[in-house]
């Protein structure tokens, strides 16, 4: 397993080792890492170069230490792309993940004058308010709460907002979605997203508000997500 002929490091080839075990399934998360013992005797290679090689991995967020307790494998976050105007029902689907929902709030507000303006409506306009947990293979992964001008939008229901909204708003009522923009904010979860997100208290969370239009420029939506920030990280392509 270990060539120490090679000019690679010992200790780097045991980190990509442990990545692949990890990226492959063979370690799970939450699993706990052999012990430096152990795999200093079995690939007969020092402690030393063992716990270079876990520290490094731990810098990288692929292992943690709990005091007392030894050392775990870290549940990797989801790497989501920011370039496009996807929904969470289509991200989720791409990486072969099963999305669900479930809904805790489906009802029809009057406007707030912000809100109102935001949407291009007027104020006390009937706007829907819907908070969702937004689950990938059962794991709450974001609380969504979106407002979305009732005149424009028809049709909606709790069953609907239960699947997929983009996909109600382009198949069924035929619309074609546009562009949004989308402000990112590092927060701490409040109560509310401790219990739905099902996190511990003082846990981060990404939060982000996307106003979204129609491709003939009406805003449809605006949306307060708060995300896990265990569970994402983000990555954007950017050209100079
Ligand atoms: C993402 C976006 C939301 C958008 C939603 C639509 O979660 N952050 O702004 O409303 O996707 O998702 P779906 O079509 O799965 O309901």
């Amino acid at each position: 397993m270990i060539d120490k002929q090679s000019p690679i490091p010992i200790y780097h080839q045991l980190e990509e080792q442990i990545k692949a075990k990890i990226e492959n399934g063979e370690y799970k998360p939450g699993d706990a890492l052999p012990s430096e013992r152990e795999y200093a005797e079995q690939l007969n290679i020092s402690r030393m170069t063992v716990r270079q090689a876990i520290t490094n991995l731990v810098n990288e967020r692929y292992l943690h230490r709990i005091k007392g307790k030894g050392t775990f494998i870290t549940e990797q976050k989801l790497e989501q792309n920011l370039n496009g105007l996807t929904s969470f029902t289509e991200d989720m689907r791409a990486r072969g993940m099963e999305p669900s929902n479930k809904l805790i709030n489906f009802e029809i507000i009057p406007a707030k004058q912000s809100l109102a303006d935001q949407l291009h409506i007027a104020e006390h306009a009937p706007v829907y308010e819907i908070k969702r947990i937004r689950l990938a293979e059962g794991i709450p992964m974001a609380l969504e709460r979106t407002y979305i001008p009732a005149n424009l939008i028809k049709g909606l229901t709790d069953h609907i907002v239960q699947s997929s909204l983009y996909q109600y708003i382009e198949n069924e009522l035929g619309l074609k979605i546009g562009k949004a923009s989308q402000l990112f904010e590092a927060t701490l979860a409040n109560e509310e997203e401790i219990e739905y997100l099902e996190i511990a208290d003082q846990s981060p969370v990404l939060f982000m508000k996307r106003t979204t239009q129609l491709e003939n420029g009406i805003p449809f939506e605006v949306v307060k997500s708060s995300y896990r920030a265990d569970r994402y990280k983000f990555m954007l392509d950017l050209e100079r």
